[in-house]
């Protein structure tokens, strides 16, 4: 119950799916935790559940494409806990206008590399060098199976989360010396209220779980890998992508 206790965490997009898993573990282990997140009723609702279960966190709201507004974010999380041990990077997922690369409007490809690759982008650039002061932490990125893998008619979203992996070994090379580590997880299917619904409703979905040979992952099992990334325990780990799905790297992709 205590392999965060003193740290203090931001963690972006957590009032939803894989994020607010994580924000719950995180402040479990004894972690204050900054809710930084778009969705005012869906942070206030992390923030709510993590104190009635005797937690510490609180709602920041925030674009983490908007520059000022990830500025400020990281004051108002040093102003009410003193000092920042972890960044996770989660918020994200995939645009609306994205799609095949001569159907989709080109508009659609800056979209989804604003919101994965910028944000993330923003948010260390804003975050680390208090984490340095801190005398060093953890910094963990969230890439996607799509990044690994071909998937057809997802450009915008592929390329950005690629862009994110990239991101992460290049930080974890910058950073090293100043002890903070830097590292992604891409996860494939995970059973987010969004996904549980994309599996009720669109059948092309459902048929692909058989591609997962363990089956689908559960978001606390995202949380329980970042939890470890962010402690101590990974002290010596960084600069890595860990994919969290049982796939399998040489399969062909099954969205063909
Ligand atoms: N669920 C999956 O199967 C899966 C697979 C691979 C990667 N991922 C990645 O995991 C991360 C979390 O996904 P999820 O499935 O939990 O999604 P989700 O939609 O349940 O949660 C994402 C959260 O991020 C917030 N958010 C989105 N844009 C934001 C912005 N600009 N500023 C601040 N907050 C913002 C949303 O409001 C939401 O609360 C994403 O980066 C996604 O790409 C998810």
């Amino acid at each position: 119950m205590s392999r965060m206790k003193g740290k203090v965490a931001i963690i972006t997009g957590a009032g939803s799916g894989i994020g607010r898993a994580g924000a719950e573990i995180f402040a479990r282990e004894g972690a204050k935790v900054a809710v930084v997140e778009v969705d005012a009723e869906g942070g206030k609702t992390t923030v709510d559940t993590i104190r009635a279960a005797g937690g510490e966190a609180r709602f920041i709201a925030t674009d983490v494409t908007d520059e000022a507004a990830v500025e400020r974010a990281v004051a108002e999380t040093l102003e009410a806990y003193g000092r920042l041990d972890v960044l996770y990077n989660n918020a994200g997922g995939m645009t609306p206008d994205d799609g095949s690369i001569t159907d989709m409007p080109i508009d659609g490809f800056w979209s989804a590399l604003k919101r994965n690759l910028f944000g993330t982008f923003l948010c260390c650039r804003f975050a680390i060098p208090h984490i340095v002061a801190a005398g060093g932490g953890s910094v963990i990125n969230t890439g996607s199976i799509y990044a690994i893998q071909g998937h057809p008619r997802s450009v915008g979203y592929s390329t950005s989360k690629g862009g994110v992996i990239a991101l992460t070994r290049a930080l974890a090379a910058e950073y090293g010396t100043a002890n903070v580590r830097v590292n992604c997880i891409s996860p494939g299917m995970v059973r987010t209220p969004r996904v549980e619904m994309l599996i009720r409703d669109k059948p092309g979905v459902a048929k692909n779980i058989v591609r997962y040979l363990l089956g689908t992952v559960e978001t606390e099992e995202i949380g329980n890998l970042a939890l470890f990334l962010a402690s101590d325990e990974s002290r010596h780990l960084s600069g890595v992508n860990i994919p969290f799905d049982s796939a399998g790297r040489s399969a062909p992709s099954a969205y063909q």
